[in-house]
Formats: structure tokens, C-alpha cells, sequence
């Protein structure tokens, strides 16, 4: 049997097998969806057929298509919901999932329909859509509960976590480990389908639907864990919805926790939350991907981190965690002995926390050298600079590095505001030379802004690109320009917010507003962190005229107030950790003395649309790649609430058009050439799409 596009079938004496074929990951789209469901059928018409094993090419499924909610066609007909899991349920055939590589959210719902479910011992099985905000939708939060019990349920569907073959056979979500899945379904099929036939029952096969959660305390375990998500405000719709499910598998009949579940799931794959969290998902997904074939990528098995400070060790632990043999560089022993020792804590703190493994830190620590001098990274396939953010101390650094490393090695810098250009420049390979610009505290921090430099190679681009997704980082790929995506884009945010101070509110109230909104930190909150010094002096360095809307943020860094680190800024910091607004601000600007009331949706409208009119002109000269692009930046790196997207999503929610008009209004009433309608902005009519 030759199968259609999208599903392979062919025959092993009487039993069935139906392979899905929709690569990379057999995403469950609606075309495969109908293929499968067809083939399902034909097996079930066929009284030679007395199994079926459901398999997929290379990976089992990593179960729907995102981008199908959006399209309406996630849930047009066959759905994998009701339709194909439904039909699963009423064959008289017993079907097998045989499971490699991965079988996620609908994948692994698909496979808990089947009677039986096989899997290789390093397949990775889960339902991580509460982690986007979603929930499991085709019977999961029923069919999990039933197979594992309500306690591991709870918490596979909640973290979103993913468990090997050995861990699922352990917990009873799959029946058997083997190595040849497809042969080991063969033969159970063979049993299956003898007891079925053996038995008078039609409906003789195992099926999850006829099981119940028969545990004492299930109602009042999900009812613990729904009274403490609704506590936490971190908590997103999904795990509620989820959990309003698991719920209904406790306290119904199969059919009806079914229909609730469809009911939670459809109405939440339509909220705004829902939409924003897929949009993010797909944008970092591609977010990482760069038009050069995987094959011209160097594998990077040793590296060197050049600069033994703050960025640095969090460099270090990134890479050590990615399996990365590592030597961390710095000019004095002092200095190399104290970023090892405080790596080495680090590690530590990870095992108390029960991140990692006793076995984990000791692999890590041997891998950790840490030395005085650039000869130190004569070895390595990639070296990663971070030291202070001064050109000549790059470019010094950067060639001598040239004479020390060998052909070929990556050679990146971590600068935040320096032209890479001129960094290159330095060495006689330009084509190595790239930016990594990893964002504080590194070891944490998802972001990474790729820099493409004028001579960058494209392998060492892809090359660093799949370094940093190897350190389990987010890239993005950013063209040379001041301030790069992020940061560009992120200070005319903090202008923003001090040009509203200067016409007259409160910084501490600007603050409050923006985090009510969903910013993890109020713009002045932020200063305080970076430091009211740093932008000033980067600001005095600066060529041109003094622009008026910084006057009051230099007023704050001219007395001293440098924020966190001397104890005063915006805020002034106690000893105990409390902070509260520093008063002696208020003689810097005339407090609500403004000709104007500005109200609450004013400070949230010209804040955010700032990061959007910057983020038209980023585009515009394509530093970024992308809108989608431009949002996983801001998102992953400065605190832009997740439940929005991103600004450019944002914009588009508001519409385009509303977008322009705001801006147009700002002009007038601010009179700041800041708000100059953008060409490009005024084009805009579609949604984004990553
Ligand atoms: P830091 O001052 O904590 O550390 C710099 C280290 O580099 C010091 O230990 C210094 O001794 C060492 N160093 C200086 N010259 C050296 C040389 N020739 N050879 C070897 N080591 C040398 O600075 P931090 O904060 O770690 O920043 C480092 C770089 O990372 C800068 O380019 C900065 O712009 C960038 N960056 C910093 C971020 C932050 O939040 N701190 C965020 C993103 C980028």
C-alpha cells in the first residue's frame, strides 16, 4: 500500500502500519490530520487488518500547528480532538503507537487514544502547552490522569515537563521500552489482536476512556493545586484551564470531562493571551534560523572567555552547562582565582536548588581552567570577549588574539555599544569576527543578539548561532548599528519615560504605571539597575547636541546618584532591601506642575508606542530581520510583558493605523521630532507573522 502525501502505510502480514510523514516533527496540521483519519478508516473496513501500529518518520509528533489557530484551521475538521481521537477510541482494531523522538502535546494525546504505546528509551515524551499559555485539548488532561495517576498528571501537565522512555514506562504511560519500536508493536499488536478476537466482547481492546482516576484523594489534589495556582499571579490561563480539566477527569464520566476539556480548550485557543503566547513561540523559533546549510557550522567543543567579570562568569556557566569545555581569561591571577571560586558557588547553589546534579557540577568544574593571558585561547574553537566596553581595550585584545588563535576559531565580542566594525578591523579575519551580545545575568538570560559584522562569514554566523541555541539561548540575529535591536529600541522606552517626568510626574508613578501594565520593571526601576552613570557618560561621550529630554536623568547622575550601587537614584535603597522613591528628585523638575493632566493610559500609550516608532525605523534599515524578531528581543531581554506579544504585535493588536494616529497626536501636543510619522510604519497593515 503506497499511502497518501502525507501518511506512509504498508503491511507486515495482517497488521497495519501507518506512518506519518510531515517533517521535521510531524506537526499534527490539518492536511495530515485527514490522511491519517482516512487511513485510520480504511484499516477499520478491512477484516484482513487486524492491527495498526501508528508510527511517524523520524519523530513521533510534536503535535499541532500553532500557526493553525490562527488560521481557523487548528480546529476545522478532522479534528485531532474529538475526530481522530474519537475514532481511535471507537475502532474495534487495536491500534499501537510505536513512539521515536519526540511525541509532544498532541502527539502524545494521539498516542494515548491507541490501546498501546511502545516508545525508544531517549524519546522525549510531554504536554508542554500550559508553558505556552495553552492547555492539552485532544482528551490529554483526561487520557493522562487515567495512565499515570492524578498526582504525576498534575505535574507533567502543569510544569509542561518532557520524560524519556524509561521515565514514561516507569510512571505507566507507556507499556514497553524497545529499541525497534515498530517490531516490538509488530508482536503486541499480534497479542492484541488474538485476545480480541478471543474475546466475545467487540470492544475488547484496552482503551484509557474505560478506566477510572480511582484514587481516594484525586478531587482533593487537584483542588489543591487549582486553590494555589489561582494564589499566584504568575500563573497563566492555561494551567487554570488546564487544571479546570484535570478537574472534570476526576469528577465525571469519560465523555463529559471529554467535552469540558474541548470547551476550556476552544475558548482559550481564542483569547488574546493564547494568541500572543503562540506568536512568541513561533517568532523564537525562527528567530533562530539562518539561511546557511547546518553542514558549514563549526561544532564548538572548547571555548575561551575572555574578561573574568559580571558577564564573563555568566558567559562561563552558560557554556559549561552547554557541555563546553571552557577557560575563563583575565589580566591578574587575583582576578581569574576569584571568577572560578564565585562559578564554583555558583554550581553549588545549583545543587542545593536541585537544578543540578552532584555529577553534573564535578563534569562542569573539570572543565573550567581559568588562566591569566590571551594564550589561553590558542586551542579553542571559539572565543567569546567580555571585557570592559572600551574600543581600544577590544581592539587591542581582538589582535592579538589574531596572532594567538588558530584559523578558523569564532572570534565574538560581547560589546553592548561599541561598532564591531572597528573590532574586526583589528584582525586580519574579519570574516571570524562576530557580536554575542548576552544580556545580565547570562547565565539566566534567554536573549542573545547575534551580530552580524560587515565581513562576517556566513558559517560563522550559523556557527554561532547554534552555539548560542547549544547554551539554550534565544538568538537573534542583529545587523551593526548603535544600540543593535534591543537596546535601540529599548532607550527611546527610558526617554520616553523621563520626558514625561519632565513635564511633571512622578517617576515613582510612570514606574508603577508601566509595571501595572505588565513591564517587569518601571524605567527608572531599570536605571537604577544599569546604573544613572553609565547611559550619562555614554551620553557625554556622544557627538551632537545635549538632547532636553535626558535633563533631569543627568541632573540625577551629575549629584551622584548612580542608582542601586551608591544607594541613592531614583529610589533610595535601605539596608534591609526596602526602597522607596528618592524625594529629593522632585527639586530637579517641577512635580506635577505640568499644563496638562496626563492620565495613566497616556504614560503606557507614549512609553510602548516609543519602542514601536523605534522599532519602525530598526526595521526599516533592517538591523533586524523581522518584527518578530524585533518582539522576541524585547520580550526575552528587557521585560515586555509575554501576554502582549511584543511591541510590534502589540501595534498590530491596536491597529496600525490607530498606531500612526497616536503618534501623530504626540507630535502635536509634545512638539518632540521624536514622533515624525514613519513611512514605513504607514505601510503596515498586516498582522505580524514570524
Ligand atoms: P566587568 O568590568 O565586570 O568585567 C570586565 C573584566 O574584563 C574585568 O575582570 C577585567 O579585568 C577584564 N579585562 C579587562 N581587560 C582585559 C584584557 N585585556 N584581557 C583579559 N581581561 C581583561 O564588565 P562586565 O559588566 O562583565 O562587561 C563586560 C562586557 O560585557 C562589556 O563589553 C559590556 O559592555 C558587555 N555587556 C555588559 C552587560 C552588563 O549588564 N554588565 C550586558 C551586556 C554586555
Amino acid at each position: 500500500m503506497a499511502g497518501s502525501a502525507r501518511v506512509d502505510q504498508h503491511r507486515e502480514g495482517d497488521v497495519l502500519i501507518v506512518t506519518m510523514v510531515n517533517p521535521p516533527v510531524n506537526t499534527l496540521g490539518r492536511p495530515l490530520r485527514r490522511d491519517l483519519l482516512a487511513a485510520l478508516e480504511n484499516a477499520e473496513a478491512d477484516p484482513t487488518i487486524k492491527a495498526v501500529v501508528v508510527t511517524g518518520r523520524g519523530n513521533f509528533s510534536a503535535g499541532a500547528d500553532l500557526a493553525e489557530f490562527d488560521s481557523g484551521e487548528g480546529l476545522a475538521e478532522p479534528t485531532l480532538h474529538l475526530t481522530i481521537a474519537g475514532y481511535l477510541d471507537s475502532m474495534k482494531t487495536p491500534t499501537i503507537a510505536a513512539i521515536t523522538g519526540v511525541a509532544l502535546g498532541g502527539g502524545l494525546e494521539l498516542a494515548l487514544a491507541c490501546s498501546a504505546r511502545i516508545a525508544e528509551r531517549d524519546s522525549r515524551l510531554g504536554l508542554p502547552e500550559t508553558t505556552l499559555g495553552f492547555m492539552p485539548g485532544a482528551g490529554g488532561t483526561q487520557r493522562l490522569p487515567r495512565a499515570i495517576g492524578i498526582e504525576a498528571a498534575l505535574d507533567l501537565i502543569m510544569t509542561g515537563r518532557s520524560v524519556d522512555g524509561s521515565q514514561a514506562l516507569s510512571m505507566g504511560l507507556v507499556d514497553a521500552i524497545d529499541s525497534d519500536v515498530i517490531a516490538a508493536a509488530i508482536a503486541m499488536a499480534a497479542r492484541l489482536a488474538a485476545s480480541a478476537s478471543a474475546s466475545a466482547n467487540a470492544n475488547a481492546k484496552p482503551r484509557l476512556r474505560d478506566d477510572a482516576v480511582e484514587e481516594p484523594l484525586a478531587e482533593a489534589l487537584v483542588e489543591a493545586a487549582r486553590r494555589s495556582a489561582a494564589r499566584n499571579p504568575r500563573v497563566n490561563a492555561g494551567v487554570l484551564d488546564a487544571l479546570a480539566a484535570l478537574s472534570a477527569a476526576v469528577t465525571l464520566p469519560f465523555d463529559k470531562g471529554l467535552a469540558r476539556e474541548f470547551e476550556l480548550f476552544r475558548s482559550l485557543a481564542l483569547q488574546p493571551e493564547a494568541r500572543a503566547a503562540r506568536y512568541r513561540f513561533l517568532s523564537e523559533r525562527a528567530a533562530g534560523r539562518v539561511p546557511t546549510p547546518d553542514e558549514s557550522t563549526t561544532p564548538v567543543s572548547r571555548a575561551a572567555v575572555v574578561g573574568a567579570g559580571t558577564m564573563g562568569r555568566g558567559i562561563t556557566l552558560a557554556l559549561l552547562g552547554a557541555g563546553v569545555v571552557t577557560t575563563i581569561i583575565d589580566t591578574d591571577l587575583e582576578r581569574v582565582d576569584s571568577a572560578v571560586a564565585a562559578i564554583a558557588a555558583e554550581l553549588e547553589r545549583s545543587v542545593s536548588k536541585g537544578r543540578l546534579s552532584g555529577r553534573q557540577r564535578d563534569e562542569q568544574l573539570a572543565s573550567l581552567t581559568g588562566v591569566v593571558g590571551l594564550d589561553g585561547a590558542a586551542d579553542v574553537d571559539a572565543v567569546i570577549e567580555a571585557v570592559f566596553e572600551d574600543l581600544q581595550v577590544k581592539i587591542d585584545v581582538f589582535a592579538q588574539l589574531d596572532s594567538i588563535a588558530r584559523p578558523g576559531t569564532i572570534l565574538a565580542s560581547n560589546t553592548s555599544s561599541l561598532d564591531l566594525n572597528l573590532i574586526a578591523g583589528a584582525t586580519k579575519r574579519p570574516e571570524s569576527v562576530v557580536g554575542m551580545h548576552f544580556f545580565s545575568p547570562a547565565n539566566i538570560m534567554k536573549l542573545v543578539e547575534v551580530v552580524n559584522g560587515a565581513h562576517t562569514a556566513p558559517a560563522t554566523l550559523a556557527s554561532t548561532v547554534a552555539l548560542a541555541k547549544r547554551m539554550k539561548k534565544i538568538p537573534v540575529v542583529a545587523e551593526v548599528g548603535p544600540g543593535f535591536i534591543g537596546n535601540r529600541i529599548f532607550d527611546q522606552y527610558l526617554r520616553q519615560a523621563n520626558s514625561l517626568v519632565l513635564e511633571g510626574l512622578e517617576p515613582s508613578r510612570v514606574d508603577r504605571v508601566l509595571e501595572a501594565w505588565g513591564m517587569a520593571m518601571g524605567p527608572f526601576r531599570v536605571l537604577d539597575v544599569i546604573g544613572n552613570d553609565v547611559p550619562w557618560m555614554a551620553r557625554r561621550a556622544a557627538p551632537g547636541a545635549k538632547d532636553p529630554a535626558w535633563a533631569i536623568a543627568d541632573a540625577v547622575a551629575e549629584r551622584g546618584w548612580f542608582g542601586r550601587k551608591s544607594g541613592i537614584g531614583w529610589y533610595r535603597y535601605a539596608a534591609d532591601g526596602s526602597s522607596s522613591p528618592n524625594s529629593e528628585v522632585g527639586s530637579l523638575y517641577s512635580p506635577g506642575r505640568g499644563d496638562r493632566a496626563i492620565d495613566d493610559a497616556e504614560i503606557v500609550e507614549r512609553c510602548v508606542l516609543a519602542m514601536v516608532r523605534e522599532a519602525a525605523d530598526v526595521l526599516e534599515a533592517a538591523i533586524a530581520a523581522s518584527s518578530a524578531d524585533v518582539d522576541t528581543v524585547m520580550v526575552n531581554g528587557y521585560g515586555f510583558p509575554a501576554r502582549h506579544g511584543g511591541p510590534w504585535f502589540f501595534a498590530s493588536d491596536l491597529g496600525f493605523d490607530r498606531a500612526n494616529r497616536a503618534m501623530v497626536k504626540w507630535a502635536r501636543v509634545t512638539s518632540d521630532p521624536f514622533w515624525e510619522p514613519s513611512t514605513f510604519l504607514r505601510s503596515r497593515e498586516d498582522r505580524p507573522t514570524p
